[in-house]
């Protein structure tokens, strides 16, 4: 008998990034006892991220904001030559915004801030106010780059 070496199904990618990583889950390969490799090149400069696994996932870091990726998954296995399968044809990493930006004020029960907009067009933001020591937190969602966490306490500390 000849055993296959399977691939795995790009549709079932799952992504999620942030300013710096990019991190992909996938249904595993119908062959057992395999590991992954995921590759992140970066277009344009060819600059290459390879990050290995046992497990159906993988995260690329250390990337450039705002910058498009290619990312593949590599099914190896002893004995076998890789199967590769190409993900989306194309992600870009979102831009975060740039802390120096952010004007605050606040008031006896609210903390307000603004902030330069994203690079990123189609983006939502979410401020977080975490109160020093409690680690209560107020959050705020906002299309816009500005928000304000309400309902605090007079005199306490936060961290945004
Ligand atoms: C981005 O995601 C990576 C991988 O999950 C994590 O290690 C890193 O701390 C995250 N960075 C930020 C700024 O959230
Ligand atoms: C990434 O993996 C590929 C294929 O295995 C290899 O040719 C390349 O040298 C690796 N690059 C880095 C930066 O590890
Ligand atoms: C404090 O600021 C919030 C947000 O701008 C506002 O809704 C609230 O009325 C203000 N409270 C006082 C006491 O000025």
């Amino acid at each position: 008998s000849i055993a296959e070496l399977f691939g795995i199904d790009a549709s079932s990618a799952q992504y999620s990034s942030n300013e710096t990583a990019i991190s992909v889950t996938w249904q595993p390969s119908s062959t057992s006892g395999v590991s992954y490799q995921l590759t992140c090149k970066r277009v344009g400069s060819g600059e290459v991220w390879n990050a290995s696994s046992s497990t159906p996932s993988g995260t690329c870091g250390s990337l450039q904001s705002g910058q498009a990726y290619e990312l593949r998954v590599a099914v190896q296995k002893a004995g076998f030559d890789d199967v590769i399968t190409r993900l989306s044809n194309q992600l870009t990493k979102l831009f975060g915004i740039d802390a120096s930006s952010a004007q605050h004020s606040s008031n006896e029960t609210a903390i307000s801030v603004t902030w330069q907009p994203s690079s990123t067009s189609g983006v939502s933001y979410q401020l977080t106010c975490k109160r020093v020591g409690s680690g209560e937190v107020s959050t705020a969602s906002s299309a816009t780059p500005s928000a304000t966490c309400g309902s605090l306490q007079s005199g306490q500390e936060y961290e945004l």
